[in-house]
């Protein structure tokens, strides 16, 4: 297959490149590197999984602006992709409380012209969409909790699944325009009969994420732990998410795309699920198991529109792609941690 790998040197979209790449497939990976200046790091970020790429056969790395609707037609009117992972985004919540407009450009704006360029190049093209349990919003913060010393649980449900309300609530900006792209790319299927499918994840983590305070916070607890520098909770630290490693993400995402699979426009909650969940507090305590050492802790209020829980219901994920998440937090978190550190250069300050 031809892929385009939008974002590809993100840590979602790095790993995708790799994956299909060494598995033969021609990869052209599209990234302006925007995640150095979104979040404020030069040499430490993107940048180094655009070097890693180059050196792998059979990825071509391309640096383009995904909002630049005319390069867009042009890039996909030479490579006519098969399959397009668009992994291309603005994704920090506190960018787009500060830049609304930027955000809504890159993540909605910048979704319809890859979306318009694969239809226009490819009317069998398949597309996946990297949407967000952000869509939801605040709503999600009306399901009942259950508080247990060091997490909370939903009380009465194990996940969130599709069907859960996207309406009247708080989203912030990227919540809004990650749900336009979503929105679009349902359409796109419906309108169009495009082969696509949106997975909105949880929480994704790997190896080559380069976390901030802001965005990929597994990473930058870990990244904190090797600096051996305080780390600031906002609310209690009993916060959930249901975590994913990147290599099962990569798995659901293959399945979308063989011949086998038939839906077009799905909706996909994507995560851990209940079984792979994590609070702070526990993330905390494996991160000190792992690296043998402890960091001060600083408390902060909640931030608005933050969710105290989120797991995801995969039990659709499951059923039609027939897949399943493989690796725990435990072995997860300790493989990010041990990345780190054998990148400690990376992350010296
Ligand atoms: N990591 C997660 O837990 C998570 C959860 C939900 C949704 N998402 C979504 O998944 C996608 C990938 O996430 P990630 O963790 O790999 O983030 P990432 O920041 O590592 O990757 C995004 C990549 O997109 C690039 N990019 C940004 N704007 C661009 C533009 N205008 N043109 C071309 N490239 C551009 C960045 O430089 C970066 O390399 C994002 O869209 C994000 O919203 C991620």
């Amino acid at each position: 297959m031809k892929i385009i790998v939008t974002g590809g040197a993100g840590m979602i979209g790095s790993h995708c490149a790799e994956h299909f790449a060494k598995k033969k497939h021609d990869v052209l990976v599209l990234d302006n590197l925007l995640r150095s200046s979104i979040f404020g790091s030069k040499s430490k970020s993107v940048e180094y999984n655009w070097r890693y790429l180059e050196k792998i056969p059979k990825v071509k790395l391309l640096r383009k602006d995904i909002c630049d609707r005319d390069e867009m037609m042009r890039v996909f009117k030479r490579e006519a992709p098969d399959l397009v992972i668009h992994t291309a985004g603005q994704p920090g919540v506190k960018y787009s409380l500060e830049h609304p407009l930027e955000d809504y450009e890159i993540n909605a704006t910048g979704t319809i012209n890859v979306l318009e360029a694969l239809r226009k190049v490819n009317k069998k093209g398949m597309f996946i969409l990297t949407s967000t349990n952000k869509v939801y919003g605040n709503n999600v913060n009306h399901v009942a909790l259950k508080a247990w010393p060091k997490r909370y649980t939903f009380k009465s449900i194990k996940g969130i699944d599709e069907r859960f309300s996207i309406d009247l609530t708080g989203h912030t900006p990227y919540g809004v325009s990650k749900l336009t792209g979503d929105l679009y790319t349902q359409d796109y299927a419906q309108i169009f009969d495009l082969k696509s499918a949106i997975f909105r994840m949880s929480c994704i983590y790997g190896t080559r994420q380069f976390g901030f305070e802001d965005q990929g916070w597994l990473a930058w607890f870990a990244i904190r732990f090797l600096q051996n520098k305080p780390v600031t909770i906002y609310g209690d630290g009993r916060q959930v998410r249901d975590v994913l490693w990147v290599d099962d993400l990569i798995k659901a995402f293959e399945a979308f795309t063989s011949r086998d699979f038939r839906y077009k426009g799905e909706v996909f909650n994507i995560g851990g699920s209940y079984k792979n969940t994590i609070s702070l507090l526990e993330l905390i305590e494996i991160l000190e198991k792992t690296s043998g050492r402890k960091i001060q802790i600083q408390y902060g209020p909640w931030r608005q529109f933050d969710q105290k829980v989120y797991i995801s219901d995969i039990t659709k994920a499951q059923k039609l792609l027939h897949w399943k998440p493989t690796v725990s937090p435990k072995e997860g978190v300790k493989r990010l941690y041990q990345w780190v550190e054998q990148n400690r250069a990376l992350f010296r300050q």
